[in-house]
């Protein structure tokens, strides 16, 4: 970072309009025939507004109207804002994951950035994998950019009770399929479990990626928090448009932002929020675009060292409202105080620790101090062993602790179908110890490693009681389920892990304290099996999923795309 402000020439979008030739004739000229004058964008510079709109996507409904906003502040503060589409990756709607499309939306914010005049970029985006695709593109681009959360849709109601996203499905369901609710009860848990715009109000993974970036200083101090309609946010909107257009003249890049220190202060906010395990897979990738490598120790070392505090479902008790107005996250971020890299510089242009200075706990239940932590350890641990040599995450917290550690005969599922046929027969042969293992769920199996981690309680377990159970898989889960699943198992069964060689009645072993996940077959065994293994032929002749098979990468290596990941330099584009 330079503190010598850029000259309207040392612009990047001057080269489009500033020229005095024929294609800069046609740039300008274009530019009136949409009712633009010089005096829009002469000597201005160009801020894109990245918006993830869709009608499929209930999570950003809000975000025409934020744009609007976001507009405003860049023609108070003197910039010439063009909002331009990106794909809106609605979480609930994309089949078989969202997650197979984020590398394809991270590459699309990389390229609208490279192939137009753009100086600088808000980023409009909240439902789970749209955070780090979004800044995954910036970072490649690595133009100045802020990120604006979508923010926390309203807390669900039904019957005098709270509902939260995702979490109090998983729960309701299965006491549906226990025969503890009725039908009715189920319509009304449908009619008010989401009531405005705005992301998973739980610690799912958008409200955990939201923390995290902000934790990372790419959004305004206490932008993750807000709630979506909440006027607070439409000023944070106007607010984080102002400031891009000082980003750009002051030439501050994500990458001035997102270092080491920032990544740390990331994967530390995950740990004390207790966020989703799928935050771990997005900021190995993050990082990556930034040329910084985190290996999956690396969280487990910091998940030791850091407490959780904020008492959020799924791991906890409230929502995200409660959160905000408790005081966000910048009070929980001064508890964390010398856990944190302090001194790293952020968006606003003061370091993090100048933006949480002052910021109080207002409810010390949603918010715990560290002295009246809710674990001592953080929310996340990392797991190694036979079954899975190149790791596997689970959520402590948010699993019924009798499990932590366990030994159990697996129930295998070879992919997801023969889950869905099998899990109910009455005839599985399944007890309460019994460890559930799903195979072919990764990011090729899939493909796309959907969020099917948290397998199904069986339903006869479900009417004697039981309502955890250990579960391994290559899968994901959502950050809004919780339970004893093991997930992400590397490498995955498709491409011939040790989680394909695992057969029904085979005994597995989870040790959480001790970081270990074991599969209790002889070695000659398991050499057996192997020999007799036999590679699936690929699923696609054709189409995104032919790219996506052949160049995705495992967990612990983010899932980015090989010819996406890192941070070598790619050439601008020629104005001819
Ligand atoms: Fe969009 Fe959960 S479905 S954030």
């Amino acid at each position: 970072m330079t503190s010598r402000r850029k000259t309207y020439d040392e612009l990047r979008s001057a080269r489009w309009y500033g020229a005095k030739d024929m294609r800069s004739f046609g740039h300008r000229s274009r530019t009136k025939q949409m009712g633009y004058s010089a005096e829009d964008y002469a000597g201005k510079p160009v801020i894109a507004i990245l918006n993830t709109w869709s009608d499929i996507n209930p999570c950003h409904e809000h975000f025409r109207d934020r744009a609007q906003a976001v507009k405003r502040g860049v023609l108070q503060a003197g910039g010439f804002p063009l909002e331009m589409p990106a794909m809106a990756l609605g979480e609930v709607f994309m089949k078989p994951s969202t997650m197979m499309y984020r590398n394809l939306l991270a590459m699309e914010a990389e390229e609208l950035l490279r192939a137009n005049p753009i100086d600088g970029v808000v980023l409009m985006g909240g439902c789970d994998k749209t955070v780090p695709a979004l800044v995954m593109g910036a970072l490649s681009m690595n133009l100045p950019a802020i990120f604006l959360p979508a923010g926390p849709m309203l807390i669900g109601r039904w019957q005098g009770k709270q509902l939260g996203s995702g979490s109090d499905v998983w729960k309701y369901w299965s006491e549906l399929r226990a025969g503890n609710i009725t039908e009715e009860d189920w319509q009304g848990i449908e009619d008010g479990i989401s009531r405005s715009a705005g992301t998973c109000m739980t610690m799912g993974t958008a409200s955990t990626m939201a923390a995290v970036t902000e934790a990372m200083g790419l959004s305004l101090p206490g932008a993750s928090s807000i709630p979506a309609v909440d006027s607070a946010h439409e000023r944070m909107a106007a607010a984080s448009g102002r400031r891009i257009v000082e980003l750009v003249w002051q030439d501050v890049r994500p990458r001035d932002l997102v270092t080491q220190a920032a990544v740390d202060n990331g994967i530390t906010t995950l740990m004390a929020i207790g966020g989703s395990t799928n935050a771990v897979i997005h900021l190995v990738a993050m990082a990556g675009r930034a040329g910084i490598k985190l290996p999956l120790e690396h969280f487990d070392k910091i998940s030791r060292q850091t407490p959780f505090l904020a008492n959020i479902r799924p791991s906890g008790k409230y929502l995200m409202e409660d959160f905000c107005y408790a005081g966000g996250l910048p009070a929980l971020l001064r508890q964390l105080g010398s856990l944190l890299e302090l001194g790293a510089p952020t968006v606003n242009g003061k370091s993090l620790g100048e933006n949480i200075a002052r910021a109080e706990i207002y409810n010390d239940d949603v918010i715990r101090t560290r002295n009246q932590a809710l674990q001592p350890e953080g929310g996340l641990a990392v797991l190694k062993g036979n079954l899975a040599p190149n790791g596997a995450v689970i959520k402590p917290p948010a699993m019924e602790q009798r499990l932590l550690r366990h030994r159990g005969p697996a129930v295998v599922f070879s992919d997801y179908n023969d889950l869905n046929r099998r899990i109910d027969d009455p005839t599985l042969e399944v007890t309460a110890d019994s460890v559930l293992v799903l195979q072919n769920a990764g990011p090729h199996g899939a493909p796309g490693m959907p969020e099917w981690g948290q397998l199904p309680i069986p339903k006869k377990l479900l009417a004697q009681g039981v309502r955890d159970m250990v579960r391994i898989s290559d899968a994901r889960m959502s950050g809004t389920s919780y339970g004893a699943c093991v997930l992400h198992v590397s490498p995955e069964s498709y491409i011939g892990g040790p989680l394909a060689l695992v057969q029904s009645g085979d005994i597995v072993e989870l040790d959480v304290p001790g970081r270990k996940l074991t599969l209790a077959v002889a070695d000659e065994e398991l050499a057996r099996r192997r020999a007799r293994w036999v590679s699936p032929q690929p699923r696609y002749q054709r189409s995104y999923g032919a790219l996506f098979d052949k160049h995705v990468g495992q967990a612990e290596i983010g899932c980015d795309f090989d010819f996406l990941a890192g941070d070598a330099a790619v050439p601008e584009p020629e104005i001819h």
